[in-house]
């Protein structure tokens, strides 16, 4: 980002990481999420006036733990350390760090021992939310505790003349209440002046698109989601008629969304591409049945399409509306500490010898923060509100092997459960509700016959961000509905189950 001040968040690891970031962007700071061990060179074309260290699930004391880079105190900048990053700091200032005796994990409360800026307006009692098995056992020297839990474990400690801090509890959390009030303190500490915000992000993104594509032809895939069109429209005001957007028709689509699609996106201001890959999609899957091979060859196929389509048009470059939960879940955040959840057909089902440079204007935000962006684009709610529909579409929703016959099966009872929710007030509280064929038939009885037929599954959830959800309690006269009008509508489905597992342990998709 040019002319941006900016915090980094050097990750270690935590799953909470996301949620660092995106606190110190609802403060109005620009931040960025790298490596621990990023270059030197790297951080510095960020412009930093601070550092984060995020947690994380190594022990200071493992041999392979991952270590506070040599540069980083070199700056004379605030850091904060958090959980993991705490102790860490604890320890390269000769503090102690041991596994502790009264592992702390969910709620606890606080005593504020000694005054400190980064606890200004924060009171002695307060509730946070701790996560830890380790403790720093010895404060470092020049540092003092300002906090301690009522456990009696240290919880927060600093070095006021270098500003340097340790949390044992994790302030991006809503469940610590005042950790937005600490984060917003230690932005202070920082100096940061606040002038990030979306229209901000607009901006700097328009920018960085038109520097990076100079006067060349670029390429965007566009599903009609709410992401790629957010994508492309940014890139649209960017190089204007240089965007070729491409949508495919993977054959995989739900009822009617070719169309939609087609109908919506061939207005926007940039050449729009139709490319028909149902046959390829479809050759290309033919026996895969394990779901990481169908998400990777899905993305392999993506791409070989795009690249067809830039070489004629000598575009080198390829915009993606990508998101921040598909790059965590494919474990594709750059020190890639994390575990794989799943291949995101976008992120980690990329061939690695891709000949297109990637740009994703969308990478370290949320769906919410893309919807917020793309009202103060003028998107129409329709896409807006769209449910997000994953880019390997039904395959992911057809458990096994697939074919023709399957797909339609899925379409039809797909199609349905969309038609009666539409029909609610449920759907603007969901986050999505589809239909999953499930690989397997069993026996029914219809108009006095045996019949053996296919199940399908019925998913709806409710979520923020994608990242947790939880089953939604749709009415039973709507499950009703549904459940009476596919197996009478839908030749080739008998029974009709609906999914009540949570995310975790679920994941949203089945595959
Ligand atoms: P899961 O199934 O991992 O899904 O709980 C979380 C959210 O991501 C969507 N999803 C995808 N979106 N490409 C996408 O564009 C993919 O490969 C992909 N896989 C899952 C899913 O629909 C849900 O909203």
């Amino acid at each position: 980002m040019k002319n941006q001040e900016s915090i980094l968040v050097l990750d270690y690891g935590s799953q909470y990481n996301q949620l660092i970031c995106r606190r110190i962007r609802e403060l109005g700071v620009y931040t960025e999420l790298l490596p621990f061990d990023s270059s030197i060179t790297k951080v510095l074309s960020l412009q930093p006036k601070g550092f984060i260290l995020s947690g994380g699930p190594a022990s200071v004391y493992d041999e392979n733990a991952p270590k506070l880079p040599d540069w980083i105190l070199k700056q004379n900048l605030p850091v904060l350390g958090i959980c993991y990053g705490m102790q860490l700091l604890a320890e390269k200032f000769n503090g102690k760090v041991k596994s502790s005796s009264k592992r702390e994990y969910g709620p606890a409360q606080i005593e504020i021992l000694n005054s400190s800026p980064l606890f200004q307006d924060v009171k002695s009692g307060s509730h946070c939310w701790m996560s830890h098995g380790d403790e720093v056992s010895k404060v470092p020297p020049q540092f003092h505790v300002i906090a301690r839990s009522f456990s009696g474990l240290i919880s927060a400690l600093g070095h006021e003349e270098k500003k340097i801090y340790g949390v044992q509890f994790h302030p991006e959390v809503s469940h610590t209440p005042f950790g937005k009030i600490l984060l917003k303190n230690f932005l202070d500490i920082c100096g940061c002046e606040f002038t990030w915000n979306l229209s901000s992000f607009i901006e700097d993104s328009i920018q960085q698109i038109r520097e990076l594509t100079k006067n060349e032809k670029v390429i965007c895939a566009v599903s009609g989601g709410v992401d790629s069109t957010v994508a492309a429209l940014l890139a649209a005001k960017a190089i204007g008629k240089n965007l070729h957007s491409i949508f495919v028709d993977t054959g995989l689509l739900r009822k009617q969304e070719k169309e939609e699609v087609v109908s919506i996106l061939s207005k926007f201001p940039m050449s729009f591409h139709l490319i028909n890959g149902a046959k390829i999609f479809l050759e290309k899957l033919k026996n895969v049945k394990n779901p990481e091979e169908k998400r990777k060859i899905i993305g392999r196929t993506f791409i070989s399409l795009f690249e067809n389509r830039a070489k004629p048009l000598k575009a080198r470059f390829l915009i993606q509306g990508t998101l921040y939960p598909d790059v965590i879940e494919s474990s594709q955040d750059q020190n890639k500490l994390s575990a794989k959840i799943k291949t995101h057909h976008n992120v980690g089902g990329l061939p690695k010898t891709m000949k297109l440079s990637l740009i994703e204007p969308l990478r370290y935000l949320f769906k919410d923060e893309v919807r917020e962006i793309g009202k103060k684009l003028g998107i129409s709610n329709k896409i807006l509100q769209r449910q997000p529909f994953p880019g390997p579409g039904l395959a992911v929703r057809i458990l096994g092997e697939i074919n023709k016959g399957q797909i339609s099966l899925l379409r039809r009872a797909d199609a349905i459960v969309r038609e009666e929710v539409e029909k609610t007030d449920e759907i603007t509280r969901l986050w999505q509700f589809f239909a999953v064929l499930l690989p397997i038939k069993t026996v029914g009885v219809m108009g006095d016959k045996r019949t053996y037929e296919n199940v399908a599954a019925v998913r709806a959830v409710h979520s923020n961000d994608g990242m947790t959800a939880s089953y939604a309690r749709l009415p039973w006269e709507v499950l009703d509905r549904i459940s009476s009008r596919i197996i009478s509508e839908v030749k080739g489905i008998n029974r009709v189950v609906y999914d009540i597992t949570p995310k975790p342990p679920g994941t949203i998709e089945w595959e």
